[in-house]
C-alpha cells in the first residue's frame, strides 16, 4: 500500500483492533496459518461471495467530513412551524456536550446488568417520573420508538386486555378520532389489520361506542391545535367498558389538565420537544403511561426501584421487561431496542428546567401563539380552533400565494388542505419570528405589523378555565436541584461514572455487537443542517438527506444482495415486523391469504415469534440438533406438514449459536419448495458483510440492525435502526409503498442516525468492511482458543471454528460448586467487565462476542479475568472457599463494602476487589451490591419515590 492508499484507508486501522503482529500471534494460538484459512474453515464454501460488492474504496475521516459538509449544505434550514408532532427545540448545551455527544452515555448497553448501570437507570426513572407526573397516570415506561408506535402499542395492549382469547374477538373495534396525527393513523392501520382489529374513524363528538369497542384514541391538543375537552367522551367510552388512549404533548401538559385527571386510561406521545433535535424524523423517545391495572401489560422497558444485598436502594429493569421476550409468541409486544439515550436527554431537559422553567417555556410559546392568532384574526383570517396551546389553524383561500411567499421568507407552515393552514410555534420562536410570520401573511393580505405589541402579562385566554392545569408536577428533589450549569454538569458526570460503557472496557455481548462507535461517524449528527430538519419539510429543502438516503439504500442492497431497501423501521424488531408484513402482503397479492404459518427455530431471539404474532401469523417452532444447528429433518417435516398454509421461515444467520450452518441453502430451498419465503434476522450480519450475503444465500428479506453491524451506538438501550432489504418479489410491499404498511412515524425512521452507518460504510469501503468481518471472526476464535482449556464451548462449525461469537457453558459449575451463570456475570464486574449475553440462547451460559474493534491486549485481559474466575470456581469446588461466602456469590463488591470498618468474609478484601494486577491501575466500581430482583417485582415502584420519603430523610 502506498502512502496515499494508506491515507484513504486509515479508518480501518482505527476501527479494527489487532495489528499485524497481534494478528499473527492470534492465528498461531488458534492453530491456523492465515486469516484466509480461518475464514475458509468457518464459512461454508457454497455461500461465499464469488465477486466483489462493487462498493467504493474507503476515504479518510477528514475527507469524509469535508464531503459530508457539502452534502449537509444541500439541506436548507428554514424556520419550521409545521408541528404535527415535531417541533424545533433548544438542546441545552450542557446536555448536548455531556450527554448527547458523550461516549460515556451513548456507548452503554441496555441496563440489564443493573449494578453497573445505576446512572442511566436513575435517569430513566426520572424520565418515567416526568411522564407519569405530567400525564397524571401512575405508571410510565422508559420510552418507545416513536409516537405512532406508542399509539399502536396502546391499542394492542387494550385489545389484548379485552380479548384474552384471540380466536373469539368479543370487542374488536377501536375508535380513532379523525383529528389525530396522520402518521399515527397510518401506523394504527398497519398494526390493526393483521390481528383483526377494526378501526372506526370519526369525530369523537358524534361517536357512538358500544360493547363491540375495546378502546378509542384522541389527540390532545389535536392535529389542528385545538384543545378539546374529552371528559364526556371518556365517560361514554367507559360506560361500554372500553378504554381511552390520549395522544398528547408533554409541554402542553404543563398548562393543560392532564389526561389522568380527565379519566384517560393511557397517555402516549413524543418527548422530542424536550431538547431532542428533530433530525428529519428522529431518533426521539416516545412515552407511554397508564393506570395501575395495566402495570403487567405495558410494552417496552420499565425501570423499578428495589434494594441491593446490603439493603440499599438500587434500581433495575422490572419484571415484565425481563419476561417480555421469554414469552415468545405469547409476548404482548416485540419492543426490544427503544430510545433510551433520547429519553435520558428529555429527562435531563426536565431536570435542568424544572417545573417552573418548563411552565415558563410553555407560557411564552402560548402567549406568542395568542398574539399571532389575535393579529391574524384582526386581519380577517378565520381561526378554526378557539382553544389552543401552540398550534393554530386558519382558513385560507390563497394557498399557492402563501406558500410561495413563505418559502421566499424561508418559513415552513403546514397546509393540511388547500384551504387550511396550521402554524405551530415552539421554544425557539421569538417575537421577531411572530412578526416575520405576520409579514408573510401581510404580503398575502394587507396587515399592518408596525403597531403590534406583545403583552407579557396577558392571561391565557386561549385555554378554557376547565382545562387549565391546577395540579402540581415535578416536585421531586431531582427536578429542583440541578438548574445551574455547574450542578447539571456534575449530575451528568456523577451518573455517567456509575455506568460501565465502552469508554471503560470491552462489552462482549453476544448478538449485540458492541463495536466501536467512532467520533467521526457521530459528529455530523448534531450539525444543524441535519438536526434541525423537520421530517415533513418540502423536498426542495432536504436534498442532502435525500442523497444520503438513496446512496445508503443502494449500499445496503449491495451488501445484502437484495434489490430494494426501506430505511423506515426504528429497530431490529420493527424490521422483523415490517419484513413479515411484506411477506404477508405478498401472499395476499397472490390470493394466498391462507398462508399464515411461520416456522421459527427454537434457538431464535424472542422478538422473532413476537413479531410474527403481531403480523398475524401462527408460529410453528422447529427443533435444533445436538450441535445447535437447525434440525433440517424436523424443519422439512414441519414445512411439508404445513405446505398449504406456509408463509415463511425466520432464521438468524450465522445462527444464534454462533455457527455458520452448512445446511442454510438447503433450508431456504425447503421453505421455497413448500410455498414459503425466507426472513433472515440480520442481528448477526456483521459476520457476513463482504464474505456472504442473505440474498446470495437464498433469503427473500432481511433486516439489518444498524446499531450492531453498522456502528450506531446502543445509547443505553436505543436508538437503533432496523432497515429491511428485500428481493424483487417483495419490493412492492416495502413499508410506505402505495401508502400501505407504514411502521414508523417518519418516512426514514430515525433519519439523523443513518449518518453514522453511512460514515461507517464510506470510511471502511468494501475492503475495510470485509476486513472488519474477518476480524470479528478472528477475535472470537482467538478467545475461544484461549478459553476452551477451562470451559466447555458449546457448538462449533464443521471446521471446529465459531463465527463471530461463541457460547461458554457454565451449567456444570452449578452442580460442582453451586455457582450459577449469574454469579460469573456479577463477578466479572469486579474485574471491570460487563458480562457477555447471559442465558441466551441457552440458559446457564454466556455468549461472547468481542467484535473486531478490540485488540489482543483487551481480549487477553477479558480472557484472564474469566480464567481467574474459573480458578475461583475451582476453589469452591475443592472446598478451599466457602460454598456460600465466596467472591462469586457476594459479587459485585462495592467500594463501600470493601472499605467498611467491618469485614466478615472468609476471603480477603484485596482478593475481592483486586484479583488481578491490572485492576490496581484502573478499577471500575459497581455502585451497588447485587440487586434483589424479586423484592423489586413484589413491590413495584416505577417512579421516583414519593416526595414524603425524601422529607423523612431530610428531617
Ligand atoms: C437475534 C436478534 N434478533 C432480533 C433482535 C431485536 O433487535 P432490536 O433490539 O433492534 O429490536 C435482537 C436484539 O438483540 C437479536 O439479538
Amino acid at each position: 500500500m502506498n502512502l496515499f492508499e494508506k491515507q484513504s484507508s486509515e479508518f480501518a486501522t482505527r476501527h479494527i483492533g489487532p495489528d499485524e503482529t497481534e494478528t499473527n500471534q492470534m492465528l498461531a494460538t488458534i492453530g491456523v496459518g492465515s486469516l484466509d484459512e480461518l475464514i475458509d474453515k468457518t464459512i461454508p464454501a457454497g455461500i461465499r461471495l464469488q465477486k466483489k460488492l462493487d462498493i467504493a474504496e474507503p476515504i479518510s475521516e477528514f475527507e469524509y467530513l469535508t464531503q459530508l459538509k457539502k452534502i449537509a449544505n444541500k439541506n436548507k434550514v428554514f424556520k419550521s412551524y409545521i408541528g404535527q408532532g415535531y417541533y424545533d427545540t433548544i438542546t441545552p448545551s450542557v446536555i448536548l456536550r455531556n450527554l448527547f455527544e458523550n461516549p460515556g452515555w451513548y456507548t452503554q448497553y441496555t441496563p440489564y446488568q443493573a449494578e453497573i448501570a445505576q446512572g442511566r437507570l436513575e435517569s430513566l426513572l426520572n424520565f418515567q417520573t416526568m411522564v407519569s407526573d405530567l400525564t397524571a397516570l401512575p405508571i410510565a415506561n422508559a420510552s418507545l420508538l416513536d409516537e405512532g408506535t406508542a399509539a399502536a402499542e396502546a391499542m394492542a395492549m387494550l385489545f389484548n386486555h379485552k380479548n384474552k382469547d384471540h380466536d373469539h374477538i368479543s370487542a374488536g373495534k377501536f375508535f380513532v378520532d379523525e383529528k389525530i396525527f396522520e402518521q399515527t393513523k397510518e401506523i394504527l392501520i398497519t398494526r390493526a389489520q393483521p390481528v383483526g382489529i377494526e378501526l372506526v374513524f370519526g369525530d369523537y363528538k358524534t361517536a357512538q361506542p358500544d360493547e363491540k369497542y375495546f378502546g378509542a384514541i384522541v389527540q390532545y391538543p389535536n392535529r389542528e391545535g385545538s384543545v378539546e375537552d374529552y371528559k364526556d367522551f371518556i365517560e361514554k367510552v367507559h360506560e361500554v367498558n372500553a378504554q381511552v388512549v390520549m395522544a398528547t404533548d408533554l409541554l402542553a401538559l404543563t398548562l393543560l389538565t392532564p389526561p389522568g385527571e380527565l379519566g384517560a386510561d393511557v397517555a402516549i406521545g413524543s418527548s422530542q420537544r424536550f431538547g431532542v433535535p428533530m433530525g428529519f424524523g428522529g431518533p426521539h423517545a416516545a412515552f407511554f403511561s397508564t393506570k395501575d391495572e395495566f402495570k403487567r401489560n405495558i410494552p417496552g422497558r420499565i425501570i423499578g426501584v428495589s434494594v441491593d444485598a446490603e439493603n440499599n436502594r438500587a434500581l433495575r429493569m422490572a419484571l415484565q421487561t425481563r419476561e417480555q421476550h421469554i414469552r415468545r409468541e405469547k409476548a404482548t409486544s416485540n419492543i426490544c431496542t427503544a430510545q433510551a439515550l433520547l429519553a435520558n436527554m428529555a429527562a435531563m431537559y426536565a431536570v435542568y428546567h424544572g417545573a417552573e422553567g418548563l411552565k415558563e417555556i410553555a407560557e411564552r410559546i402560548t402567549l406568542l401563539t395568542q398574539t399571532l392568532a389575535e393579529h391574524l384574526q384582526e386581519s380577517g383570517f378565520e381561526l378554526v380552533n378557539k382553544n389552543y396551546f401552540d398550534t393554530i389553524t386558519f382558513k385560507i383561500d390563497h394557498r399557492q400565494k402563501l406558500e410561495e411567499i413563505s418559502q421566499s421568507h424561508e418559513i415552513n407552515f403546514h397546509f393540511s388542505s388547500d384551504d387550511l393552514i396550521t402554524i405551530s410555534l415552539d421554544e425557539t420562536t421569538t417575537k421577531n419570528d411572530v412578526l416575520d410570520i405576520l409579514s408573510v401573511f401581510n404580503s398575502a393580505k394587507d396587515i399592518d405589523t408596525s403597531a403590534i405589541t406583545f403583552d407579557n402579562e396577558a392571561s391565557l385566554e386561549n385555554i378554557p378555565e376547565s382545562l387549565q392545569r391546577t395540579s402540581e408536577f415535578l416536585q421531586y428533589p431531582v427536578f429542583k436541584k440541578y438548574h445551574s450549569e455547574t450542578e447539571m454538569m456534575r449530575y451528568l458526570k456523577a451518573l455517567e461514572n456509575k455506568d460501565l460503557s465502552l469508554t471503560q472496557s470491552m462489552i462482549a455481548l453476544g448478538s449485540c455487537t458492541m463495536k466501536l462507535n467512532a467520533a467521526t461517524e457521530l459528529i455530523p449528527v448534531s450539525w444543524a443542517h441535519f438536526s434541525r430538519i423537520h421530517p415533513f419539510a418540502p423536498s426542495a429543502q432536504t436534498e442532502g438527506y435525500d442523497f444520503i438516503v438513496k446512496d445508503l439504500e443502494n449500499l445496503l442492497c449491495k451488501i445484502t444482495g437484495f434489490a430494494a431497501c426501506s430505511l423506515q423501521p426504528n429497530s431490529g424488531a420493527q424490521g422483523e415486523f415490517a419484513g413479515l408484513m411484506a411477506i404477508r402482503r405478498y401472499h395476499e397479492s397472490k390470493n394466498a391469504t391462507h398462508r399464515n404459518v411461520i416456522l421459527i427455530p427454537i434457538s431464535a431471539h424472542g422478538t422473532n415469534p413476537a413479531s410474527a404474532v403481531m403480523a398475524g401469523f401462527k408460529v410453528v417452532v422447529t427443533k435444533c440438533d445436538e450441535q445447535g444447528n437447525i434440525d433440517i429433518e424436523d424443519l422439512k417435516l414441519q414445512a411439508e406438514k404445513n405446505k398449504d398454509s406456509l408463509a415463511g421461515l425466520m432464521v438468524t444467520y450465522p445462527s444464534t449459536h454462533g455457527v455458520f450452518e452448512e445446511g442454510i441453502k438447503e433450508i431456504c430451498d425447503i421453505v421455497h419448495a413448500n410455498g414459503g419465503l425466507v426472513y433472515m434476522d440480520g442481528a448477526n450480519m456483521n459476520a457476513q458483510v463482504g464474505l456472504t450475503a442473505p440474498g446470495f444465500i437464498g433469503a427473500d428479506v432481511c433486516h439489518l440492525n444498524l446499531h450492531k453491524t453498522f456502528a450506531i451506538p446502543h445509547g443505553g438501550g436505543g436508538p437503533g435502526m432496523g432497515p429491511i432489504c428485500v428481493n424483487e418479489k417483495l419490493a412492492p410491499f416495502l413499508p410506505g409503498k402505495n401508502n400501505e404498511g407504514t411502521v414508523s412515524a417518519a418516512q426514514y425512521g430515525s433519519a439523523s442516525i443513518l449518518l453514522i452507518s453511512y460514515a461507517y460504510i464510506k470510511m471502511l469501503g468494501e475492503s475495510g468492511m470485509k476486513k472488519a468481518t474477518e476480524y470479528a471472526i478472528l477475535n472470537a476464535n482467538y478467545m475461544k482458543a484461549r478459553l476452551k482449556k477451562y470451559f466447555k464451548i458449546l457448538f462449533t462449525g464443521k471446521g471446529g471454528t465459531c463465527a463471530h461469537e461463541f457460547i461458554v457453558d457454565l451449567r456444570p459449575f452449578k452442580t460442582s460448586a453451586g455457582i450459577e451463570a449469574e454469579d460469573v456475570a456479577k463477578r466479572l464486574m469486579d474485574y471491570g467487565f460487563h458480562a457477555p449475553t447471559l442465558s441466551f440462547p441457552v440458559a446457564g451460559t454466556i455468549m461472547i462476542e468481542p467484535t473486531e474493534s478490540e485488540n489482543k491486549q483487551e481480549l487477553d485481559k477479558f480472557c484472564d479475568a474469566l480464567i481467574s474466575i474459573y480458578e475461583e470456581i475451582k476453589s469452591v469446588e475443592n472446598e478451599e472457599a466457602d460454598k456460600k461466602d465466596n467472591v462469586l456469590k457476594n459479587s459485585p463488591h462495592t467500594l463501600a463494602v470493601i472499605t467498611a470498618d467491618e469485614w466478615n468474609h472468609s476471603y480477603s478484601r484485596s482478593k475481592a476487589a483486586f484479583p488481578l494486577d491490572y485492576l490496581k491501575e484502573n478499577k471500575f466500581w459497581a455502585s451497588v451490591s447485587r440487586v434483589n430482583n424479586t423484592y423489586g417485582d413484589r413491590n413495584l415502584i416505577c417512579t421516583c419515590e414519593p416526595v414524603e420519603s425524601y422529607l423523612e430523610v431530610e428531617r
